[in-house]
């Protein structure tokens, strides 16, 4: 029987490469080795919790990665400037070592709606990480671009909010940005165990506590999957993919396709969807 339902079938080659990525991602090597002279793409995300540094090359296939846990970036805003940069230039110098070539050249990305103070404040870091600053995009532009998501809506649940963007034959139609993320998520865990928030954290991301946790954390889920429901003034296009770190739970995606009363995709590996689809747009 014909449903209404959209299979996504660009998930698989995104998978593949998300896979790949996540290998080499803080190791010593790259996925391949450079050819003499190649040009490459950067793709950098300051976000929330972490700032992640992507290398792609001329034909967009990810090459190699590095990120740090920080703290220098609120709601996508960045609010510590210095530990941004030096977070950066260090990343900047694993890479390069890795890959024996220099990286001149990157892009970087802003939630949407931030607009253009936000999107200097981004591309001064870059620059003062020394690399030739290209291009500054949107985050679920860039989420779009990895995945070939022509039509339909990315949410993206990073460490501090949930944001839906929703659009129609290439085109973002609508975004949404409401203040729940996966940090709402360790607070609430925080409090139900009565401990501090950093010992909440680490006890959310061990995937071996998960069948306790999860019940625990139930709640907001479903908070973020209402939020996605409700926020957006039209109806919300399909398919759905979910991407952000905050996901990262075996019973997320049945939990928030329940309460949005519709199917839900998820990427492997879905911290790095935004990232690397930054990279795609380090270019002239
Ligand atoms: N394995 C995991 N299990 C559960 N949660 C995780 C896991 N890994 C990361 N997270 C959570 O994901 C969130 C960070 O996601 P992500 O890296 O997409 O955010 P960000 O881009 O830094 O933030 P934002 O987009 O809000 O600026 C954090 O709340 C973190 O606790
Ligand atoms: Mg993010």
């Amino acid at each position: 029987m014909q449903t209404r339902t959209k299979r996504f079938t660009n998930l698989k080659a995104a998978n593949e490469q998300l896979q790949k990525f996540a290998k080499v991602v803080n190791s010593d090597h790259a996925i391949r080795k450079l050819h003499k002279n190649e040009s490459l793409r950067v793709g950098i995300d300051l976000g929330t919790s972490s700032i992640v540094l992507t290398v792609l090359d001329h034909d967009n296939q990810p090459l190699y990665g590095a990120f740090e846990y920080d703290h220098a970036v609120r709601d996508g805003i960045v609010v510590n400037y210095m530990e941004s940069v030096q977070i950066l230039k260090r990343l900047k110098q694993k890479a390069e070592k890795v890959l024996g070539i220099e990286l001149t050249t990157a892009c970087g990305a802003i939630p949407p709606g931030t607009g253009e103070s936000s999107a200097k404040i981004v591309s001064n870091v870059i620059e003062a990480a020394e690399f030739v600053c290209r291009n500054v995009v949107d985050e679920p532009t860039a989420a779009a671009q990895f995945l070939h998501l022509e039509t339909g809506t990315v949410v993206d649940i990073g460490g501090g909010t949930t944001g839906i963007s929703v659009f129609k034959n290439g085109k973002l139609t609508e975004v949404v940005d409401e203040p729940t993320g996966g940090f709402h998520m360790t607070l609430v865990l925080a409090g139900n165990q009565h401990i501090k928030s950093d010992e909440a954290e680490l006890l959310k991301r061990d995937p071996k506590k998960e069948q306790n946790i999860f019940p625990i954390i139930r709640p907001v889920v479903e908070k973020m999957a209402t939020i996605t429901k409700t926020a957006t003034s039209k109806t919300i296009e399909q398919p759905v993919v979910v991407v952000g770190g905050a996901i990262n739970f075996k019973d997320f995606i049945p939990t928030f396709s329940k309460t949005l009363g519709m199917p839900v995709h998820k990427p492997s590996f879905p911290q790095f969807v935004t990232p690397l689809g930054i990279g795609m747009y380090d270019h002239e």
